[in-house]
């Protein structure tokens, strides 16, 4: 059976330590605990899929190490196809280095690892997978032509396409925008996108309406505990948080657009989708680590 969803990205073993507070340049900071769970953007945004409710393949790359072999069983046994999840010999798989504080703020260093190596000809062999899908997720954590020529790929196929430009140092390429359905910036990545400041709604709405004059079709803006603003060619709309008592937020916004991926996949309209993405990412926060604390489709009450 074909999978609703593909996910085209990098796969992380993330390498946690929390801190009362994030370390400052050339400090030595005592940390309170350790811990190693699976991550990377793409594959946290497949678990998030498949655990809410679609099914999902993961195309991205490992290395051929424990962690290659670790990141890809998280998959499987999420139920993720992972036909796509090639092992690159003699490269270490992604690793992310990821320190969290005590208000729930992180700061994470990745090393890409077999994700730097996956070109378009890796994704292009699981074409298949693309023709057979209903909506394509991209993230920035993979070479960028891979990106481009994914999000080019998915627009001809007529899929829905959904880019989460994560992590974002500066603006796209002006060719990829009309191959754009959904573009999920949170507030920093709207504002290297834009370089005007996202801290608010209206700087949101703002940024969000450049990205729509440059050719996005959708642009929903995430703002942690301000909600998210999505912008069409209707207008803006507000949808505000849940609040909840944050212990970690990362894997939140991947959360988010997982979700949002799935409820889309299965037919929700968008209003449905991205209450239903924030519920899942709210739920998200309450916990520790990336995959770990991403939520149950049983978990989500109606
Ligand atoms: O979005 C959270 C993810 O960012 C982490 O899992 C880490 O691997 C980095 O890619």
């Amino acid at each position: 059976m074909d999978a609703k969803v593909v996910v085209v990205g990098s796969l992380n073993m993330d390498l946690v330590a929390r801190a009362q507070r994030l370390p400052r340049g050339g400090e030595t900071l005592a940390g309170d605990s350790f811990f190693t769970v699976p991550g990377g953007k793409g594959a946290n945004q497949a678990v998030a899929v498949a655990r809410l409710g679609a099914s999902v393949a993961m195309v991205g790359n490992v290395g051929d190490d424990a962690y290659g072999q670790q990141l890809r069983q998280a998959l499987e046994v999420e139920g993720v196809d992972c036909q796509g999840v090639g092992e690159c010999p003699g490269v270490s798989s992604g690793v992310a280095l990821i320190v969290v504080d005590a208000a729930s703020e992180n700061a994470i260093v990745i090393i890409p690892g077999g994700n730097g190596l996956l070109t378009p000809e890796s994704v292009q062999r699981f074409d298949a997978l693309l023709q057979g899908s209903e909506v394509i997720i991209c993230q920035l954590e993979v070479p960028i032509e891979t990106v481009a020529w994914t999000l080019a790929r998915g627009h001809a196929l007529g899929k829905t396409v959904i880019l989460n430009p994560a992590p974002a140092t500066g603006p796209l390429p002006a060719e990829w925008y009309p191959h754009i359905d959904y573009l999920i910036p949170n507030e920093s990545e709207a504002e290297a996108l834009t370089g005007l400041p996202v801290t608010d709604q209206a700087s949101a709405q703002a940024a969000a309406e450049r990205l729509r004059a440059l050719g996005a079709g959708k642009v929903i803006v995430t703002l942690g505990p301000q909600g998210a603003l999505y912008v069409d060619g209707q207008g803006a709309r507000h949808f505000p948080a849940t609040p909840v008592q944050s212990l970690d937020t990362t894997a939140a916004g991947d959360t988010f657009v997982g979700g949002f991926a799935a409820h889309l996949a299965n037919g929700f309209p968008i209003n449905d989708a991205i209450v239903f993405g924030q519920r899942a990412a709210a739920i998200s926060v309450t916990r520790a680590g990336a995959q770990p604390s991403i939520p149950y489709l049983a978990e989500l009450a109606p």
